[in-house]
């Protein structure tokens, strides 16, 4: 072999060794990227998404109905005094049940009518810390009139930061609710805006409390860092636990006083936040808040390539979350419209036909407007108070809701016609 022979077979032994280099790491990031499309690491064993607690739990019994509380603690959680928390403890003291962190009480209450006396209402209230036997807490936020308007502010909200104390009596149905974190060691990103938080500081604390291991990460938008609810606790779980990362985004701009903090950021909470922020792992991401800010980040997630059954979330009232993956669950508003213009919906009680045009309403809704008296609550099909005997037809529900209707009715709050209607209210 002369020597040119032999630099030659030296230089290609070189050339393959760096080809074989290339193809392995081109390996390697090709099976981070497909483990992002389809959100399973293949580094990791897949693991079954589990609720946060075993559904035969081992605390207290759960119940049906209202049970009694008394309210032992309330708690200003915010600087503006707009957020408080109401700490419950049952009447009976017996133990309370386990509920998956993310989940809500409904609240039963009697509260100064408009026209003199009382009136019952029903209002659903997230569990904002995580399960214990002894107490429950819920955080809620005053809802002002809506600004120049002669319309009147939350009558429940108001209610509870103006007349219950420690000492009083609350009516309360069993933790329930779709929403909920499993208890697989999946790293997370909780997205909260405004009061949004509460579903996501249960589930944080139930994480740093049970699964310290575990990656989580908070982003919180507020408008004003004033409006924030326990901040302190937020950044001190952050300090303690080195798998928790908090950001804290403040949309209204001069408002930021800490924006120097290295965890504050500008700005809401969107795609490209996420983008900058995360590195490449397969989360699961639950989100919660204004109904505009899901309306615009699920969508902008699953472009992102997240995969539906990554995306979990709750909206406080009505919203029609579109989704564009074809298995998106029953929880959202499909591309198809669900319900048929031209039909008649007959409201057999009040003696009343009415059209329903296909709008993006609910049943409900075209009560309210025909002038039939339907009580209501939650109108997220959460609280089960809006639950109407369908005599004939059927509906088609535009999410998922977290209240079962018995068989025969359905939560006209949630629901639009299939075919024409004749409902029992
Ligand atoms: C599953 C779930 C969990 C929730 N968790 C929380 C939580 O953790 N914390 C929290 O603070 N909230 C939470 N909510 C929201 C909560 O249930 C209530 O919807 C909220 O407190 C407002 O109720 P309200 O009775 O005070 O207001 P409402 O009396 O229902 O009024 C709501 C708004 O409508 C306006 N209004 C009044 N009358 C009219 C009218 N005739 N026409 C039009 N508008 C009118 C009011 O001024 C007010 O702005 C949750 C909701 C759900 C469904
Ligand atoms: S109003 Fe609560 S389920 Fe319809």
């Amino acid at each position: 072999m002369t020597s040119l022979t032999l630099l030659l077979w030296i230089a290609f032994g070189i050339a393959a060794q760096f080809a074989i280099f290339l193809a392995v790491s081109f390996w390697q990031h090709w099976k981070k990227y497909t483990a992002l499309s389809l959100r399973s690491d293949p580094d990791e064993p897949v693991l079954p998404q589990e609720p946060a607690q075993p559904a035969t739990d081992a605390g207290g019994a759960s119940w049906t109905g209202f049970r009694p509380f008394r309210v032992v603690r309330k708690e200003a959680e915010d600087e503006t005094g707009s957020v408080c928390s109401f700490y419950l403890e049952s009447e009976d003291k017996r133990p309370l049940p386990h509920f998956l962190p993310g989940q809500f009480l409904t609240f039963r209450l009697e509260v100064p009518s408009s026209a003199g006396g009382t009136e019952e209402i029903v209002r659903c209230y997230s569990l904002s810390d995580a399960p214990r036997p002894d107490l429950f807490r819920v955080s809620i936020k005053r809802v002002p009139a809506p600004p120049d308007s002669a319309l009147p502010p939350g009558r429940s909200s108001n209610y509870f930061h103006d007349h219950v104390d420690p000492g009083s009596r609350l009516m309360v149905r069993a933790p329930s609710g779709h929403f909920h974190i499993d208890r697989s060691d999946t790293p997370v990103v909780l997205i909260a805006g405004g009061i949004g938080i509460t579903p996501m500081l249960s589930m944080l604390n139930w994480c740093a409390a049970e699964q310290p291991g575990r990656e989580v990460w908070l982003f919180y938008g507020v408008r004003d860092e004033r409006e924030m609810v326990m901040l302190p606790h937020l950044r001190e779980i952050a300090e303690r636990h080195p798998n928790v990362h908090l950001r804290l985004c403040i949309s209204n701009p001069g408002t930021e006083r800490g924006s120097e903090a290295a965890d504050v950021r500008r700005g809401r909470v969107d795609v490209a936040l996420l983008r900058m922020e995360l590195p490449l792992k397969p989360y699961h991401f639950y989100i919660c808040g204004p109904t505009p800010m899901m309306e615009s980040l699920v969508p902008a997630l699953e472009d992102w390539g997240v995969p539906d059954s990554h995306i979990h979330f709750e909206a406080f009232g009505p919203a029609s979350i579109k989704r564009r993956a074809k298995s998106a669950r029953a929880s959202v508003v499909s591309e198809e419209p669900v319900a048929e213009t031209g039909l008649t919906v007959t409201f057999a009680k009040s003696g009343k036909k009415l059209a329903w045009d296909g709008g993006s309403g609910s049943l409900l809704e075209l009560a309210e407007t025909g002038g039939v008296n339907v009580p209501s609550g939650c109108r997220a099909g959460s609280c089960g108070t809006c639950q109407t005997k369908i005599e004939s037809g059927e509906v088609g529900y535009r999410q998922e809701p977290d209240f079962d209707p018995e068989p025969g009715t359905c939560l006209l709050c949630v629901c639009v016609p299939r075919t024409a209607l004749t409902l029992g209210a």
